[in-house]
């Protein structure tokens, strides 16, 4: 199947990019692995940041300097003053697109504090603010003539030389092997914070899978360390409380009834000191009484919805115990803006390390990135697919995927590889969580390698090849380990405590370490770790491989 620009991933960023993509000639289609509508995107509750008044500089500087001061060092200026400066439109268009942002009675867009901002700059509706964005993105693309290709597990890039020429994927209703050929592709996959099963607020099938395909493809990985845990998720289904929550004004009390964080501090900062309490063997809880039932049910109607769902809990009148879950990754494949090392490779959204989060992302900071870098992708590959052809496929690489799909199923296994897939949750988030050390760190690193090994051996017990959902579990459990060793190894690196990343034996910030790590794999299992190299000294080295 051939088309001009090929979109993976249907969040925000994805979405964005499809449409902008798109145009009354070419043909472009957006790959999911599951149905379109699945995404974390479509999850994120609190709102996306924007200064509405394009000429308010002031408060456009404010955003970008908060921004800049979130992420610790490791910001990049020119991307962060790119996404704060486009809010404004980003906004416009999805109006247009038929977001109904909540307004008052003037017909002013409303908007929240968020934690780490100096100005009320987050826009909502309700606490639903990506889903409404996600659908009116969905009803968007089906009106342009975009085509969706749901349950399609991408397996690797088709590259040609140093070009992009497709993606191989597995169709999961058959266990086919396809190849979409097309000139241009934008990845959009989300992050990996669901490798932290069981301690996350993502999906358990948020396993970094395009972050694992970029790594075989022979991109790099940066700032892989930089996993942010949301300070409030519920104890038992680490449903997330939205950061609105405290935006409209709860409260985090302990057991003992006490208040011990200012509750809009970066999410960082909230998460540790969550975690202080609950290791000292307190509980803690968001109050919202105080705001009373019409407030709660107006503002925040999901959770109210959720918390007597899920916890039997009415939070106009009871507290509602929380925990810290893991929630975004700032790491994600090195690009500059959008522009991948791979020619015709685009890519957006959480899955992109572009420095608009450095070590720490602000809370509204995500949809808004999704939204203005995911349209800036899809203009890329759009020009891009008008100016080159498209590239041959070498079926060489294909092959090895078809054989890889038929090793699966050749055989049986003893191992129970969702066990597996949980209990590496359980170590991600007790040994290279919130709180890290060299010894946790080289604990949960022996027990990758570990795993990575078994990970090798695994086969389908059941050998039914349509929606055989064995076949996924266990190519996810591979790309989270590879992902699990990159983040484990960049953590291992990093001696000191920065943004996200705390390390309990270096509780400093470094100036040595004012720098990103970037991850590569040098052959199958092997990775090199070094910091990124600035773009002068990239470019020199370039200069003398292309004259090779
Ligand atoms: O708390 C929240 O609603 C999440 C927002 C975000 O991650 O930006």
């Amino acid at each position: 199947m051939i088309y001009d620009v090929i979109v993976v991933g249907s969040g925000i960023a994805g979405l964005m990019a499809a449409i902008e993509a798109k145009d009354e000639n070419n043909k472009v289609a957006l790959i999911s692995k599951s149905n379109v509508f699945k995404s974390n995107s479509s999850m994120a509750s609190g709102g996306i940041n924007a200064v509405l008044d394009i000429n308010n500089t002031d408060e456009i500087n404010k955003h970008i300097q908060d921004t800049f001061n979130s992420a610790k060092g490791l910001g990049n200026k020119k991307a962060i003053t790119y996404m704060c400066k486009q809010a404004s439109t980003i906004i416009e268009k999805l109006i247009e697109y038929g977001v109904d942002f909540d307004r008052d009675e003037n017909n002013k867009i409303l908007q929240r504090p968020f934690g780490g901002g100096s100005s009320n700059r987050t826009c909502y509706v309700g606490d639903k603010t990506g889903s409404a964005i996600t659908l009116s993105l969905i009803k968007k693309a089906r009106t342009i003539g975009i085509t969706f290709l749901p349950n399609n597990f991408i397996l690797n890039l088709a590259k040609y030389q140093d070009r992009v020429s497709g993606v191989v994927s597995l169709n999961k209703e058959t266990s086919q092997v396809m190849i979409y050929s097309s000139k241009s592709v934008v990845l959009a996959g989300g992050g990996y914070a669901g490798i932290y099963r069981g301690y996350s607020t993502n999906a358990p099938d948020y396993t970094g899978d395009l972050l694992a395909v970029a790594l075989r493809a022979g991109l790099c990985l940066k700032d892989m360390e930089f996993v942010q845990f949301h300070p409030t998720g519920f104890v038992k289904t680490n449903y997330l409380v939205t950061e609105a929550a405290r935006g409209e004004g709860g409260y985090l009390v302990n057991s003992e009834g006490n208040r011990f964080i200012d509750e809009l501090e970066t999410r960082d900062k909230v998460a540790r000191a969550i975690l202080k309490e609950q290791l000292e063997g307190k509980k803690v809880f968001i109050d919202l009484r105080h705001l009373g039932l019409e407030k709660i049910q107006q503002k925040l109607p999901s959770l109210y919805n959720a918390a007597l769902m899920q916890s039997g809990v009415e939070l106009s009148k009871e507290l509602l115990e929380i925990k810290p879950v893991a929630h975004y990754t700032m790491g994600g494949v090195d690009v500059n803006m959008t522009e991948s090392d791979l020619k015709g490779l685009f890519i957006c959204g959480e899955m992109a390390s572009n420095g608009v989060h450095g070590a720490n992302r602000l809370g509204g900071n995500s949809l808004l990135e999704g939204c203005v870098f995911g349209k800036l992708a899809g203009n890329k590959a759009k020009e891009f697919s008008k100016e080159f052809e498209y590239a041959p496929i070498d079926y060489n690489t294909v092959i090895k995927d078809i054989e890889m799909i038929d090793f699966i199923f050749s055989s049986d296994t003893s191992k129970n590889f969702n066990a597996i897939r949980i209990s590496l949750g359980k170590c991600l988030f007790e040994k290279a969580g919130i709180i890290k050390n060299e010894k946790s760190l080289t604990l949960a690193f022996d027990y990758i390698k570990y795993l990575r090994q078994i990970s090798y051996t695994l086969h389908c017990i059941n050998k039914e090849k349509n929606n055989n959902v064995e076949l996924t579990a266990i190519l996810e459990l591979r790309n989270a380990l590879e992902i699990s060793e990159a983040i484990i190894l960049s953590a291992q690196k990093r001696c000191e405590s920065r943004g996200a990343h705390y390390r309990e034996d270096y509780p400093e910030t470094l100036k040595k370490f004012d720098k990103s790590f970037v991850v590569k794999e040098l052959k199958k299992g092997f990775f090199k770790i070094s910091f990124k190299e600035n773009d002068l000294v990239k470019k020199i080295k370039n200069l003398f491989i292309n004259k090779e």
